[in-house]
């Protein structure tokens, strides 16, 4: 009897190891199994990310949503070969562990906010030691969440593709948007003056509060007009669009010559009729393009170096003069209807997710 019963607890007890071994290689993260609509995300356990060379992991606290979120979603943006298939592209957390060969000295439980290719609406995600930046010390992970996608690419836009210049006038579409909050922010903090575009008065007001020289009503007035009438005729020098096909007739007529028209988006289509060259030629306007996320692990690594060296220390100064502006925060398991708020344009500023769950909150 003694001994069935010494069987049975040391069976027990090895059933009761491996489940928790189980346990530790899993994680929560939302997948999509069939493409479609907000409903489609579902919370699933998974297993955790498997470190490669020169990766952290880090366990995430919180991630947050970028339009590109919403394409792949529905099946019509896939991660680029060999990333995660799970959505989200930045994350802020603390390291959790350092894979094989990491050098640049992250340690455990340091406060870090990362840029990724995906796999950020999960509990953990493994990210190339690069694409890490410490959390500035005035932020809270979420606040920290806001900032890797939307700062890197509105700094990415400005600094690398246009390469602004103190003085001179940007025009930023979608004032209101987290790039467009950002990018509000960098023109201002460059000594260039920036001038946006937005969909309601409320949009068009938290872009002036940032900074923002002059706001047009896209929706009531004709921005090109309001682009003529701020600079004396002389048009934006930059143009920072991410609406595209159905603008182009007001960009090409907004741009100063010279000017640099950098397109990042086509949430107002991709198709243009008319005579685009023509108008773009007469004023020897650039027409230049960029997406981020299909750029190399190089590229992006020199990106967040002259970003954390140029612009994140204004996070932190004496007078706060950047802030990540956060529209509203959801739990991980709301997730469909954070993406509902960004399918239907209300959001100013970011949508942050908390990965936490609710009881294990701390900040
Ligand atoms: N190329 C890149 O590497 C890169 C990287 C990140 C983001 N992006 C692009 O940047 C853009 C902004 O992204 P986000 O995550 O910051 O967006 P977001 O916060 O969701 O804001 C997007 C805003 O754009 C405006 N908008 C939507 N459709 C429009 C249309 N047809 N015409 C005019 N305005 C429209 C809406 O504001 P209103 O109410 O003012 O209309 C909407 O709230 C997206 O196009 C995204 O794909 C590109």
């Amino acid at each position: 009897m003694h001994q069935i019963l010494h069987t049975r607890r040391f069976l027990l007890g090895n059933t009761y190891k491996t489940c928790c071994s189980i346990f530790a290689r899993m994680m929560q993260a939302v997948c999509v199994d069939v493409p479609g609509g907000p409903e489609n995300l579902v919370l699933r356990t998974v297993p955790k990310p498997q470190l490669k060379d020169g990766e952290v992991l880090i366990k995430v606290h919180a991630t947050a949503l970028n339009r590109a979120d919403l394409l792949q979603r529905r099946g019509l943006y896939p991660p680029p070969p060999g990333e995660s298939d799970i959505i989200g592209l930045e994350v802020a957390g603390t390291v959790d562990t350092l894979g094989p060969g990491v050098s640049r000295g992250w340690r455990p439980s340091d406060r870090v906010m990362a840029l990724l290719c995906g796999g950020g609406y999960a509990e953990y995600v493994a990210v190339p030691e690069e694409l890490l930046m410490p959390v500035p010390p005035n932020l809270t992970l979420c606040q920290a969440a806001a900032i890797p996608e939307a700062w890197l690419t509105a700094f990415q836009l400005l600094v690398f593709i246009a390469q602004v210049k103190e003085g001179e006038v940007v025009l930023a579409h979608a004032g209101a948007s987290g790039v467009g909050t950002a990018a509000v922010q960098l023109v201002h903090l460059f000594g260039a003056v920036p001038v946006v575009t937005a969909g309601s008065p409320e949009k068009l007001k938290m872009a002036e509060s940032l900074g923002a020289a002059a706001g047009f009503n896209y929706k009531e007035e004709s921005f090109a007009q309001g682009v003529h009438h701020f600079t004396g005729g002389k048009g934006a020098n930059v143009i920072l669009d991410c609406i595209g096909g159905c603008n182009w007739e007001q960009n090409v007529c907004s741009l100063a010559t010279d000017g640099r028209w950098v397109l990042y988006g086509t949430m107002g289509g991709r198709a243009v009729e008319g005579d685009l060259l023509g108008k773009l030629l007469s004023k020897r306007g650039h027409l230049l393009s960029s997406l981020l996320r299909s750029r190399s692990l190089q590229y992006k690594a020199d990106l967040v170096k002259a970003f954390s060296r140029r612009v994140l220390p204004y996070f932190s100064d004496q007078t706060a003069s950047l802030r990540p502006v956060i529209d509203s925060t959801f739990h991980l398991e709301n997730i469909a209807d954070a993406h509902r708020r960004m399918e239907t344009n209300r959001n100013m500023g970011k949508i942050v997710i908390n990965v936490i769950p609710q009881n294990q909150e701390t900040q």
